[in-house]
Order: structure tokens, then C-alpha cells, then sequence
């Protein structure tokens, strides 16, 4: 839940002071500008990730593929620029590039708002909505009573359901709601549903605080207990939030993985992902890992609540991922107008058998590809001096090999900057095996002393005497995709103007080569 209130009461004080000062500051309601010159122009609006036209968006929420079309729900409050009431916003997508803003998809009703949650094809219709043939879609979501909240009840999170009969437009809540009552756990929310074809069962993976519990269904509305799993492993710094359990086959093995965002207690500070990876039998988890192994999915500190789309054919085949790019630290103040909030780029998951073990991989979704406008061949040297790539531009997309001979000493550097010396970097030390991101210098952050940083990661399959690097920069984010997506990283950051040129450079002055491409990107809206 919004960490920020139920994790601790200062929280939801700040939030509720936020709520009254944005009160008399909250924007005016998104119109249909779509076709103005200045839509999507704010200062520091993305360009080709998902923001909302107007007011607070968090988590993404029931992602799910139907007839050529990506649906993407998320946390909304439509009528501020903080957290508030929640909603579910809905967009679609035929490319996973492009978006259409969509209606407000489930409103808060009398058993609460509509926190986070999934959303199922449900094919064989075991829920019984569907009729004369029709295929319903089931949006499973925590609601949160925040009068029981209020009063002090510990039972306000309960799980309900609502469905779809055309393709998602329109959605009836349950007349029996919730499907899942508390058992008296506060923190007991954001339930992700898959089918278990070996048992022919629906599995619910809900964060219950400092553990996930599994429950099973054979209709979506009966829901029983199959197991519990994690309070003894990974990390523990914080609220266990917005699970997802899911295969991933790598050399012909299947393994089941589980992410857990956390927060706090994220890997470098505030919220964060990590996972599990293990089997799955239809009602219990087992870690393959020992229980204090910590897998991040990244590192950087804003990439949270992320799952997974639903029913994606198999002829594709792919997991897809998307993210909220922001961090609960500051997510309600950061210096943004008209809206709060993006999305990561659209990610594909896979399991990669590395020297350190299995990991999940991300990869940039193929199709960004239609973003590229310009395209230069890259093939120089840096050194001391650092030297520009041939390519400007505030939204790129960098395709880049690095190779050195024998070790390399200090740090390889990679650096976005403005005319006025504000800059974020990319920095991957040799000896530390470390790749980071440093936004110390990235513009404004006087709304949150935490904000400024430098975020390093392990780099996970290293390969000797080179380095690959995946990076995209929009207007006020950055994400590297390391080691063909091994180790990733996403920050956001907010200058004073654009970043337009990379420069790259070696701290010690060792010559490193530098081949492959540049591409400036188009804007998706
Ligand atoms: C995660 C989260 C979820 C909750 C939602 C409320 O960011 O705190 O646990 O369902 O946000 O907006």
C-alpha cells in the first residue's frame, strides 16, 4: 500500500499534508489535447515512456494481452498530483510503444479503494461470467477500507474481484465481493493470479507483510490457502508488496521465479525488487537458493511493483515486464507538474544460467525499435580526454561494446550532459566489477536530500577485457541494460535542461574502444 501509509504513521501524516497543500494546487483534469502542439511537453515529461496525462499514477496493475491488444492498468488518483484514493487507470497498447489512454477502469466502492492487483483471460470460464460463449476477463485487486484503517482495525485489506465481457472497455465488481476476507493480517494485499495448468487451478501469490502466501482456486471466487513462503529469506528491510510467481525455462529446465517488491529496504535505498528462484508444485514454493541469498531484479532506484503481462500467446512466448519508475523516498514530490510518475520501458524477462547462478535478465522490448529516427555507427576511443559520440539528443538509445586490454584500472565513464554542468553518469569499475549510476549532479533535488546518489551494482557475467551496455535516456530517466540484460539499472533525475551529449572517458587514461550505435528516438505521443 502506499508504503507510505501503512508502513508507518509519519508517513501518512506527510502524505495528508501533501493532500492539503496539493489541494489548492492540483492541476485541471486531463482534456483530449491529444492533438495540440504542446501535449506531452511539459518540462521533463517523458517521451516514450508511460506517464499519465494528468495526477498521480504508482504501481502498473492487471496487465493482460487480448486480441492484438496490450492492456496496462495502474494506481490512479485522478484528482491530485499525490497519492490519494486509489483507482485503476487503463491504457492499451498495440506495440507496447504507443498508448491510448483509456477510462478510469474500477473505482473505490463501499469495501474500499482499489489497490493493486492482476487481471486474467479467463478462457475456459471457470468463473461463470461469461455467457453464451462469451470469454470473461477477471480483474483480481486488494481493496483497502481506509475507515477500518481509521478505527484501527487490523482486517481493512480484503481481495475482490470484477469482470470484463468486452475486451476490458467495461467492468461489473462482483456482487459477492471480497473473495478473499482478512485473517487479521495489516498488510495483506496486491494479490497476482496465474493458471497452474498441472493442477488445473487459479494461484494467487499476496503479500502478507513479511511473506508470501499462495492460495488456489477453481473459479476465482473460492479461494484456499496452499502455502506460505519467505519470512525466513531475502530481504527483510521493509513491507513485502505486489508479488508475481512465474516459469522461465533456460537449457530446457523450468524454474519458477518470484519477485517480492520491498519497501523500504530496497538494495540501495527505499523501495526495490527482489526475487526468488525455486519450483513451484501448485501450492508451495521452494527456494533453490539458501535463505539468505538476495537477488535483485535492479538496481537502480527506480524500478518497483513491477509484474508481468497475462496471457501472452504462446507463439510469442515472451514475459513481459513493466515497472513503476519511481521510488516511495519520493515519489510524492518530486518536481514534476500536471503529473507524478512513469512507467519503465516494457522489459523481457528471461532466466540466464551466469557464473553466479541463474538470474533474471531484462531486455528492452524489441519493438521500441519503430522509436529510432537517426541511426550513427559508433567506433572510437576514449581515454582521458573524454570524447563525444557521434550523436546528440535528449532521447536515445546507445547500443555499445567497450573492450580494453588487460585489466582496466579506475573507471570506464559514460556521461549524459547539459550546457550547464549538470550531468548523470554511467561508471563501471574493472576491479569492483561494479556498473553504477551516478545522478549526484543530475539537476534539481532539493525536494528530497536522499535523492542524490551514486547506485552501484554487482555486474553479473562479467566477460574479461569488455563490456556491453543497453542504455536509453529519455527526458528525466536513464536505464542501462548490462551484459545482454544481466544487470540493469534505471534512475530518474530532473535537470535543468535536456541531457544532449555523451561523452566517454577512463579515469585512469587507459584506451578503451567504444563500437556500435547511436540511435535518436522519436517521441511515442
Ligand atoms: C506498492 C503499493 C501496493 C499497494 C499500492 C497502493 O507501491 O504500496 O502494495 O497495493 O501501492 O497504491
Amino acid at each position: 500500500m502506499p508504503a507510505p501509509i501503512l508502513t508507518s504513521p509519519s508517513r501518512w501524516l506527510l502524505t495528508m499534508l501533501s493532500l492539503a497543500v496539493f489541494a489548492c494546487n492540483t492541476p485541471p483534469p486531463a482534456t483530449d489535447q491529444a492533438n495540440t502542439s504542446d501535449y506531452y511537453q511539459e518540462k521533463h515529461r517523458p517521451q516514450y515512456h508511460f506517464t499519465p496525462e494528468a495526477h498521480w499514477m504508482n504501481d502498473p496493475n492487471g496487465m493482460f494481452y487480448l486480441d492484438g491488444e496490450y492492456h496496462l492498468f495502474y494506481q490512479y488518483y485522478p484528482d491530485s498530483t499525490v497519492w490519494g484514493p486509489m483507482h485503476w487507470g487503463h491504457a492499451i497498447s498495440k506495440d507496447l510503444t504507443h498508448w491510448e489512454h483509456l477510462p478510469i477502469a474500477l473505482y473505490p466502492d463501499s469495501l474500499g479503494m482499489i489497490f493493486s492487483g492482476s487481471a486474467v483471460v479467463d478462457t475456459k470460464n471457470t468463473s461463470g461470467f461469461g455467457k453464451a460463449g462469451q470469454t470473461p476477463i477477471v480483474a483480481i485487486f486488494t481493496q483497502h477500507d481506509m475507515a477500518g484503517e481509521k478505527a484501527g482495525k487490523s482486517d481493512f485489506q480484503t481481495q475482490s474481484i470484477a469482470y470484463s465481457l468486452d475486451k476490458g472497455r467495461t467492468w461489473t465488481v462482483y456482487d459477492q465481493n471480497p473473495v478473499l476476507p482478512n485473517p487479521g493480517i495489516r498488510d495483506f494485499r496486491d494479490p497476482k493470479v496465474m493458471w497452474h495448468e498441472a493442477s488445473a487451478r487459479w494461484v494467487m501469490a499476496l503479500a502478507c507483510q513479511d511473506h508470501i502466501r499462495f492460495y488456489t482456486s477453481p473459479d476465482l471466487k473460492k479461494w484456499e490457502l496452499g502455502s506460505e513462503f519467505g519470512k525466513q529469506s531475502g530481504a527483510h528491510g521493509g513491507v513485502w508488496e505486489c508479488p508475481d510467481l512465474f516459469p522461465l525455462t533456460v537449457d530446457g529446465e523450468t524454474h519458477w521465479v518470484l519477485f517480492v517488491s520491498i519497501n523500504p529496504g530496497g538494495v540501495n535505498g527505499g523501495s526495490g525488487t527482489q526475487y526468488f528462484v525455486g519450483d513451484f508444485d501448485g501450492k508451495k514454493f521452494t527456494n533453490t537458493n539458501t535463505p539468505d541469498t538476495q537477488l535483485w531484479l535492479d538496481y537502480g532506484r527506480d524500478n518497483y511493483a513491477g509484474v508481468t503481462w497475462s496471457n501472452i500467446p504462446a507463439s510469442d512466448g515472451r514475459r513481459l515486464f513493466i515497472g513503476w519508475m519511481s521510488n516511495w523516498n519520493y515519489a510524492q514530490v518530486v518536481p514534476t507538474t500536471v503529473w507524478r510518475s512513469a512507467m519503465t520501458l516494457p522489459r523481457t524477462l528471461s532466466l540466464v544460467q551466469a557464473p553466479e547462478g541463474l538470474r533474471v535478465a531484462s531486455q528492452p522490448v524489441q519493438e521500441l525499435s519503430v522509436l529510432r529516427k537517426d541511426s550513427v555507427a559508433i567506433n572510437l576511443e576514449g581515454g582521458k580526454a573524454p570524447k563525444a559520440l557521434p550523436i546528440t539528443g535528449s532521447l536515445l538509445e546507445l547500443v555499445l561494446d567497450f573492450d580494453w586490454e588487460g585489466s582496466l584500472k579506475g573507471d570506464l565513464v559514460l556521461k549524459f550532459e547539459n550546457s550547464q554542468g549538470e550531468y548523470v553518469q554511467v561508471m563501471y569499475n574493472d576491479s569492483l566489477v561494479t556498473l553504477s549510476i551516478d545522478r549526484t549532479a543530475a539537476g534539481d533535488m532539493s525536494f528530497e536530500p536522499g535523492f542524490k546518489g551514486v547506485h552501484p551494482a554487482p555486474l553479473i557475467g562479467k566477460t574479461e577485457g569488455s563490456l556491453s551496455l543497453h542504455v536509453f535516456l529519455d527526458k528525466s530517466s536513464l536505464e542501462v541494460f548490462s551484459q545482454e540484460g544481466k544487470t540493469v539499472l534505471t534512475d530518474i533525475f530532473f535537470p535543468g535542461e535536456d541531457f544532449t551529449t555523451v561523452k566517454c572517458s577512463t579515469t585512469s587514461g587507459q584506451t578503451v574502444t567504444v563500437k556500435g550505435m547511436g540511435y535518436g528516438l522519436k517521441s511515442a505521443w
